[in-house]
């Protein structure tokens, strides 16, 4: 395969797919990479498939005109309810983020496993089909109502949303699973509040390093890596900047644009 120096796009409903931009980037440091966060419109949980599906739309089409040789879903609500259409309109690859249910049902030994996730992955067509891969699995579902706008709204460490994940995480621990599984982008940057809930012997897992990978491996095999001596990263968002720039650890500049 012949290297492309082209920008990889990465597009989220706002903030939370920067967790999985940082594993992006940590496994491909040589790319240049293009991050829109779309906070305007967050969150996507509780919108309709089409709203979704024209939202990603309009995110894929800005990250086109920037010359993307990809695009990564950086967002489960996205992936779930649009990545089929995005995959059908456009000719590049476009890389998904699913709730790494599989892994869960795997390992975990008591067969009970938990998901937190936005109202619009777990009704999503994508999500039942996966759940009845796993019919021996009993998996309890939960919407985590509030929690993307909190994090959007810089409140993660507030007493509002250790009283949400409380409420969230208590039902499942007391239906003894051992896996809980982060549904959503945004939910990394809750682990450390979720760890001081859980008890020691339930293991969090998300999908950032598995997005990672999947988007190495179709570099590797039908677009291109990047030879270029240097690497940009570049992130945009149509709402407050300072946002995004804080949960990036105030190191990249970030710009506001209209989209
Ligand atoms: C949302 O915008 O509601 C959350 C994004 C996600 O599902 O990852």
């Amino acid at each position: 395969m012949d290297s492309n120096n082209q920008p990889i796009g990465i597009f989220d409903s706002g903030i939370g797919g920067t967790s999985i931009w940082k594993e992006i980037h940590q496994l491909l440091p040589n790319e240049t990479t293009i991050y829109l966060a779309d906070s305007k419109n967050a969150p996507y949980g509780q919108k309709s498939k089409e709203e979704i599906v024209a939202l990603s739309i309009k995110n894929t089409e800005l990250l086109l005109q920037m010359n993307c040789k990809l695009i990564v879903v950086a967002c489960n609500t996205a992936t779930t309810n649009a990545i089929d259409e995005l995959r059908a309109k456009y000719d590049i690859p476009f890389v998904g983020i699913e709730p790494a249910i599989k892994p869960a049902a795997s390992h975990s030994k008591t067969q009970i496993i938990g998901i937190l996730a936005t109202q619009g992955t777990l009704n999503s067509e994508l999500f039942s089909k996966t759940t009845k891969k796993f019919q021996e699995t009993k998996i309890i579902e939960q919407v985590g109502h509030g929690l993307v706008q909190l994090i959007e709204n810089g409140e993660i460490d507030s007493e509002k949303m250790t009283q949400l994940l409380h409420s969230y995480l208590n039902p499942m621990i007391a239906a003894n699973i051992d896996y809980l599984v982060l549904g959503c982008s945004h939910y990394p940057y809750l682990i450390p509040q979720i760890k001081k809930i859980l008890p020691e012997h339930i293991q969090i897992i998300d999908s950032g390093q598995a997005v990672a990978k999947q988007t190495q491996n179709i570099l590797r095999e039908k677009v291109g890596f990047s030879s270029a001596k240097k690497s940009e990263q570049l992130f945009y968002t149509n709402n407050d900047p300072k946002v995004l720039a804080k949960i990036l650890g105030n190191q990249y500049t970030v710009e506001q644009k209209n989209f």
